[in-house]
């Protein structure tokens, strides 16, 4: 299969038209059987409850071409059972794991010339979503859905690639306690939209949001999972209901207990504390790990050892050791790992 000719490894994390994506409908209680397709464009009415009262959900994840030319993708049954838990939130028909790990897989392959070859530092993102298409003027869900998978080539998250990350306390809540935070709702998003523009034009590359209930303890950033590295090399990251449980974020403590003899701790992590952390990372599908070297709390500067330059040695271990996996170097556990 021939690679179009793109700059990979100057690509940033954009959308480039690909040709193939997935399409299903629901309409009459039941999921079609769903086509490849190369028309991008979705039509819907202008009163789809999408539009109206965003009933909209997604995930994110990546296909990689492993060190010995394979195409893989990580844990999609993980990604497939997440989305089921968040259609029954937003009250939107399930769309069945098994199927949508195949769909992905589908669109993966049928992309494959845009999967950026190994080493190049860029990878193939995978977003499938789902909407409500019919339409809805009274407050309820939609009687018709769409789901898709598109794909996008993407490089690092973050400009600048590994350099560490300066973030805010933020003054917003991204997420109720009882509320969505636990689901990939696009809602969630578009509430953190003002938070993040703010951010960057103060100068922040993100921003930590805190529990809404109590603004003392640590939840995520708006779009990843953080994980805190002690002094004495355990590694924790914050337990609460109202984040979204990151397939990354949970790999990753595997990987260090199991891969790197690490102990490791998911608990409450208050706010307070985080001048005694010496690394933090933000992980995720997009983020992967991206260092943190700096946190800023309404103009105190709380900046962890691991310094302004690079990543922590605990954090780098955990990078290489998850990219290891996924590129085909260091043996994965059985099923993370999935050939499209
Ligand atoms: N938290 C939020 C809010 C996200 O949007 C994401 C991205 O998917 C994550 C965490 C990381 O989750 P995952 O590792 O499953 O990609
Ligand atoms: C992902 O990591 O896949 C996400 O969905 C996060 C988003 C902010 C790009």
């Amino acid at each position: 299969m021939e690679k179009k000719n793109i700059d990979w490894a100057n690509l940033g994390f954009g959308y480039i038209h690909t040709d193939y994506r997935f399409v299903s409908n629901f309409k009459d209680g039941a999921w079609d059987e769903g086509v490849l397709t190369e028309d991008a464009n979705v039509v819907i009415s202008e009163c789809a409850g999408v539009l109206q009262y965003a009933q909209t959900i997604f995930e994110g994840m990546k296909a990689y071409t492993t060190a010995d030319g394979r195409i893989v993708t990580f844990r999609p049954d993980l990604n497939g059972e997440r989305m089921e838990q968040s259609a029954r939130r937003l009250e939107m028909p399930v769309f069945p794991k098994d199927k949508f790990v195949e769909a992905v897989r589908k669109t993966i392959r049928a992309n494959e010339a845009y999967v950026p070859p190994y080493g190049s530092g860029a990878t193939l993102y995978v977003r499938p979503y789902m909407f409500g298409s019919s339409p809805v003027i009274g407050v309820k869900p939609a009687d018709q859905y769409q789901f898709r998978v598109f794909t996008t080539p993407v490089g690092p998250y973050f400009k600048g690639g590994v350099k560490p990350l300066t973030i805010r306390v933020s003054d917003f809540d991204r997420a109720a306690p009882n509320g969505t935070g636990h689901i990939k709702a696009g809602l969630n998003y578009a509430m953190s939209l003002h938070a993040i523009v703010d951010a960057h034009n103060q100068g922040f590359d993100e921003n930590m949001y805190l529990d809404a209930g109590t603004r003392t303890k640590v939840e995520e950033t708006g779009g990843a999972n953080f994980l805190f590295v002690t002094r004495d090399g355990k590694v924790v990251t914050p337990k609460s209901g109202s984040i979204l449980p990151s397939i990354t974020r949970r790999s990753l403590m595997q990987v260090a207990k199991e891969y790197l003899g690490l102990e490791t701790e998911e608990r409450e992590v208050y706010a307070e504390e985080l001048p005694e952390f010496a690394e933090c990372g933000l992980c995720g599908t997009a983020a992967v790990i991206s260092p943190v070297g700096k946190v800023v709390d309404h103009g105190r500067e709380i900046c962890f050892a691991s310094g302004m330059t690079e990543m922590g040695p605990v954090t780098k271990k955990l990078y290489e050791t998850l990219t290891g996996i996924q590129m085909g170097t260091i043996k994965a556990p059985e099923g993370w790992v999935v050939e499209v």
